[in-house]
């Protein structure tokens, strides 16, 4: 059985309002759903088995805020084993299932010196030049995706809308991608900056360009949980990003609960 016939075998036919992934520190959203099935990634074939602290392996069916939603607790990133394609079945699923929008959630790193940790942010656009397409070794036309609104301006307005009504401030930026696991130098970052970055960090493009491919709708959310390296005296560490994110993951719940309120039927 694929991973799509299984969840709707445990779940029902419903399309998803929309399915999301969370990052590093901010799988707690997912003790929020109502109604939960829970599924580990390693009955779901094709589904990563994550390896990474702070990250768990499942899947969370129910309802939040009145929407139907799938949460992926827990990714698999490029860095793990090289492998670019590593969400490519999972988010494939999600599209096969008739998710109407994906959500992605990560923990970056600001470049700007007015986006503090702690900052929520609304990813605009993207750079992805420092690590391997995820669309290499896909066959057909299809995938040569536009990237143009890669992040929906019309799930912005929604996110927008409702980080207002929570009372939560809402930056906007272009996230730069790198592969990791190292944190950048100092002299990467402020090369980051001058190409017009405003976060980095290790996840959710090849997401968004597989997303893209599968024709889903995304839109996509940065904790800021540390400053660039060589930004102010202490190195990032992973500890810090999970610790930052863990102590934000409230704020992002709000922008999120908030954006499901709003977000076109
Ligand atoms: N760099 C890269 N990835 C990250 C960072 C960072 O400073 N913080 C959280 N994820």
């Amino acid at each position: 059985m694929t991973a799509a016939a299984i969840i709707r075998q445990r779940t029902g036919p419903a399309p998803f309002d929309c399915a999301m992934v969370l990052g590093s520190g901010l799988g707690i959203l997912a003790e929020a759903v109502e109604d939960p099935t829970v599924i580990a990634y390693a009955e779901l074939p094709g589904f990563p088995v994550a390896g990474v602290s702070g990250h768990a392996g499942r899947l969370v069916i129910g309802r939040l805020e009145g929407r139907r939603v799938a949460l992926m607790q827990g990714r698999a990133h490029v860095y793990e084993q090289g492998d670019a394609r590593v969400m490519k079945p999972a988010i494939d699923c999600l599209a096969e299932l008739g998710a109407k929008a994906l959500l992605l959630t990560n923990a970056a790193g600001s470049l700007k010196a007015e986006m503090a940790p702690g900052a929520v942010m609304a990813i605009s656009d993207h750079i992805a030049l420092f690590g391997p397409n995820p669309l290499i070794g896909t066959p057909g036309d299809g995938r040569f995706v536009p990237m143009n609104e890669a992040y929906d301006p019309g799930l912005r307005s929604a996110l927008v809308r409702g980080a207002d009504k929570r009372g939560i401030p809402l930056h906007h930026g272009v996230y730069a991608w790198v592969t990791g696991p190292s944190f950048e130098t100092p002299a990467e970052i402020r090369m980051l900056q001058r190409l017009g970055a405003d976060a980095v960090g290790m996840s959710t493009v090849p997401e968004v360009i597989l997303a893209r491919h599968a024709g889903l709708s995304v839109v996509a959310l940065s904790m800021i949980t540390n400053y660039g390296a060589g930004m102010v005296p202490q190195a990032p560490s992973h500890g810090e990003t999970k610790a930052v994110a863990t102590e934000g993951a409230g704020a992002v719940e709000a922008v999120i609960r908030g954006f499901l309120a709003e977000m076109p039927a």
